[in-house]
């Protein structure tokens, strides 16, 4: 095998090692947010075309023992429900074509009842704030094909009132801007066809000036690259069509540096340890990159582009 080319059924094996092992430090540093691993490991798979290889029914039956009274999702069976957890759940049965298992209109009431006045979302009933909830609440209601049910206009006001003056975005109004977020208010914008609030040219030139020498991306300025910034940075690049403003192959040959060729999986640097978080994403980046051999992905929904096809162009056969 060439150095540098991607290690694809080493990973998947990795995965599916991961999501079998009960007792080891990962698993239990994991085990709280477990709906998110479900999302990251199943996601990853799918966009290496390994998907097979799992039980769905065991996958979906679990999904849906960790939905709460309430409609919304929890980490786990038995842990309290998050928008975080609600939209992994949503996006794990897209994923398995399985989205009819729910009622839509159920886990949209939770989603809808985090709404605040000022158009922001809440992340549970605890209330706290921040965009990242903006983007699980616009992206899961698109999902579920129920948009309607919030007030749009306030949602989109909201994230822009989270722009700063560099171009990016925060977590909350005034706050620094940081790629994470960056993705969250590109990607809620995105989805609801608002992206004419970005300014393309002054937020693609900050998000190109966070490739550093080794090819790597990184969250902030005077921060080391980590491959889960090639997918917030590269997927917002590509919603804001300024992709081709950073150095494609030298990022690739970053992320493919990242693997452990032996045992599977990817890290966030060269020789750390791998983890399940940044072997979807280093994959995904892939994807993005248009890596062969890897599926494509929505950079808006954080799916295989088959997936939200599937769904939004069925949504059309039947309307
Ligand atoms: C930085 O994480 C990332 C963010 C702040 C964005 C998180 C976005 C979501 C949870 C929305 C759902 C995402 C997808 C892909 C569907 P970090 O805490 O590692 O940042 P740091 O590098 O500053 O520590
Ligand atoms: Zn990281």
């Amino acid at each position: 095998m060439e150095a540098g080319e991607l290690e694809a059924e080493k990973h998947a094996r990795y995965i599916l090692s991961v999501e079998k092992r009960k007792d080891d430090l990962e698993s239990i540093v994991i085990e709280h947010l477990r709906m998110n691993g479900a999302y990251w490991g199943l996601t990853t798979l799918d966009l290496l075309h390994q998907l097979g290889a799992l039980d769905r029914n065991e996958v979906v039956s679990w999904v849906l023992k960790c939905q709460h009274e309430s409609g919304g999702f929890g980490g786990n069976v038995g842990h309290d429900a998050h928008i975080l957890y609600t939209l992994s759940a949503v996006q794990v049965l897209a994923l398995l074509d399985n989205l009819d298992v729910l009622d839509a209109d159920k886990v949209s009431n939770y989603v809808t009842g985090l709404q605040n006045e000022d158009g922001s979302f809440s992340g549970d009933e605890w209330g706290e704030i921040d965009t990242r909830f903006s983007y699980c609440a616009i992206c899961c209601l698109s999902l579920l094909h129920r948009m309607d049910k919030i007030n749009v206009a306030k949602a989109v006001s909201y994230v822009v009132s989270c722009k700063n003056l560099d171009g990016g975005f925060g977590c909350v109004p005034g706050a620094e801007s940081h790629a994470g977020q960056i993705f969250c208010c590109v990607g809620a914008l995105a989805i609801t066809g608002s992206l004419h609030h970005v300014d393309k040219d002054l937020l693609g030139w900050w998000l190109c000036e966070r490739q550093v020498k080794s090819g790597g991306l990184n969250g902030r300025p005077e921060k080391l690259p980590d491959v889960c910034y090639s997918w917030w940075v590269l997927s917002s690049l590509i919603m804001i069509d300024r992709v081709h403003w950073i150095d494609k192959d030298k990022l690739a040959k970053f992320i493919l540096d990242c693997q452990d060729k032996e045992k599977g999986g990817i890290s966030d640097r060269p020789d750390d340890a791998v983890d399940i978080f940044h072997t979807y994403f280093g994959v995904a980046g892939l994807s993005l990159l248009e890596y062969p051999g890897v599926k494509p992905v929505d950079p808006a929904y954080a799916l295989p582009v088959e997936t939200v096809n599937g769904i939004f162009l069925e949504k059309r056969r039947v309307a």
